[in-house]
């Protein structure tokens, strides 16, 4: 039985995930700060604890995997999933926006890492998963304060896997597509490849079975993103711009 600790499982991909696997008999440990959320979820699955956590609070973060440990044993995984989304006219910069989204998407994640990571080198080893999404591989329309958030979790994430990796803790960075969700709700535009959140968080646990330190999908999405990485910026800026009405 596995120890998953999960952040952001009150909605979307992370109480998918969080139902998948205590379906599967896992332990999870789940943080959100919908705290009534999770008490809800509580009720209807095993292996299930949950605290009210906001991941922009180190000291919370701190707070809730010891109190996680208490009850549920070692963390085996850390999924660190909570994110936020608002797409942005980047005519119209306002700071506070993106300075929220450093913090939710960003911070969080590092926040988590500072919590969970001297636990595993002590125990010698874990897992620790990092939902970032195809929209850090570049610069997207509408994803101006989204986006360099999710590019800092790739880059963060790579640079620790050296530190990391000889202690025995695996570093594992996965990139959806788009998701049926809350954040993706708001979209006035075409999604290609959406996917519900149920198959995303089915998606992640294959992907956790995986020795890949990246993983992306929908594929039939998420190739021809992976391809749009490698394009010259004079190509890029061209397709991406006629497939999405900019040009
Ligand atoms: N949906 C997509 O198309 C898509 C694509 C690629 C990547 N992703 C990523 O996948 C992750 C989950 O997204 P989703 O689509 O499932 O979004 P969602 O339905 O909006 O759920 C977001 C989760 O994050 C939590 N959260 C937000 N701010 C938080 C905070 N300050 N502290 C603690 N928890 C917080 C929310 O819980 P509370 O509000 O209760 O705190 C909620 O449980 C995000 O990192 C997102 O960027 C999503």
């Amino acid at each position: 039985m596995t120890h998953y600790f999960l952040t952001g499982a009150s909605a979307g991909i992370g109480a998918a995930l969080a139902k998948r696997l205590c379906e599967n008999g896992d332990r999870v440990s789940a943080v959100a700060r919908r705290n009534d959320r999770l008490a809800t979820m509580a009720t209807k699955l095993s292996g299930f604890w949950s605290a009210g956590c906001d991941v922009t609070m180190a000291n919370q973060l701190a707070e809730s995997v010891a109190a996680a440990e208490n009850a549920q044993g070692s963390v085996d995984i850390a999924i660190l999933n909570a994110g936020i989304y608002q797409p942005q006219d980047g005519s119209a910069i306002d700071p506070a926006i993106y300075a929220n989204h450093m913090d939710v998407n960003y911070m969080g994640v590092v926040n988590a890492l500072a919590a969970i990571v001297p636990r595993m080198i002590a125990r010698g080893g874990g897992h620790i998963v990092i939902i970032s999404s195809v929209a850090g591989w570049r610069g997207l329309p509408k994803s101006a304060a989204y986006g360099p958030t999710k590019a800092a979790l790739i880059s963060l994430a790579e640079s620790l896997h050296f530190d990391l990796q000889p202690k025995g803790v695996r570093l594992q960075v996965i990139c959806p597509g788009f998701v049926e969700s809350e954040a993706t709700a708001v979209n006035d535009f075409e999604m290609p490849g959406l996917m519900t959140a149920d198959a995303a968080a089915q998606a992640i646990i294959d992907a956790m079975a995986k020795n890949d330190f990246l993983v992306h999908f929908p594929k039939s999405f998420t190739r021809s993103m992976a391809w749009l990485r490698f394009l010259p910026d004079k190509w890029f800026f061209r397709i991406v711009g006629r497939r999405t009405g900019y040009v």
